[in-house]
């Protein structure tokens, strides 16, 4: 690992561990989400619920998230036993000024949303790169839009009319596109600086076969931003 990466991992591992030592409480139902700060998170709750014994029950948001519930023992649940979530604790690829999100880089964002939109509070955890003032001047390769694969060629072109660049998003390690948790396609849409998010997310969403974007407008409670040298930037809602 170069040390410009040695320095973003830990960005990532501060802003998780410390938003799991300062959110988790006993007898809680936890949204677990998706991505490479998230590992961090869940390997402290794990380290919380072996000390205290504490009761906490996980729901997570795509099959990496099971499998990190899995490989560290955690209690596993699901919205139909608890259909409330008292927290969720996820990645994001881009947090604005507002702190709505781009989400769904590692192309879980539609299993994220219900999660995140069925908590009580939502918690994300990045790094510094993440933060900018409007979406779209960080992250550069789109929005990303899970939509039904039988509906791909109107929907790229529906969003080129809309003045979007998409693509396809295709596979790495096997021949054609990526196929998501739910059994859809991935569509990255470029569309510059997004000066109103909310907006273009109805608009994306009234497409038909759009299943839901990487958007995620007012869902957010609090960011925990892991900065340079080992400093942590806390922001919530509405300040
Ligand atoms: C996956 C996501 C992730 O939360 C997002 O991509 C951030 O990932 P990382 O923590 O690896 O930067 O939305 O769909």
């Amino acid at each position: 690992m170069s040390e410009k990466e040695e320095e973003i991992e830990l960005a990532k591992k501060n802003a998780a561990m410390r938003a799991v030592e300062e959110n988790l409480k006993s007898n809680t139902i936890l949204g677990v989400g998706s991505g490479s700060t998230i590992v961090h998170a869940v390997k402290r709750v794990a380290e919380i619920i072996r000390e205290k014994k504490w009761d906490i029950k996980c729901i997570p948001t795509s099959f990496q998230a099971y499998q990190l519930i899995m490989e560290h023992g955690l209690n596993y649940t699901t919205l139909d036993r608890h259909p409330i979530i008292d927290l969720d604790i996820d990645g994001a690829d881009e947090i604005d000024q507002d702190l709505n999100l781009i989400k769904g880089g590692g192309g879980c964002l539609v299993q994220e949303k219900i999660i995140a939109s069925n908590s009580k509070k939502v918690i994300i955890v990045a790094d510094y790169r993440k933060v900018s003032t409007r979406l779209g001047e960080n992250w550069k390769k789109g929005i990303p839009i899970e939509i039904i694969p039988m509906a791909a060629t109107p929907i790229l072109k529906k969003i080129e009319q809309m003045g979007g660049r998409p693509s396809l998003r295709m596979a790495r390690a096997k021949m054609g596109p990526v196929i998501t948790d739910n059994g859809n396609f991935i569509i990255d849409a470029d569309f510059g600086i997004i000066e109103q998010p909310k907006v273009l997310n109805e608009k994306l969403l009234n497409i038909p076969g759009v299943v839901d974007t990487g958007l995620f407008i007012s869902l957010t409670s609090r960011v925990y931003i892991g900065e340079k040298r080992g400093n942590i930037k806390i922001i919530d809602k509405n300040n």
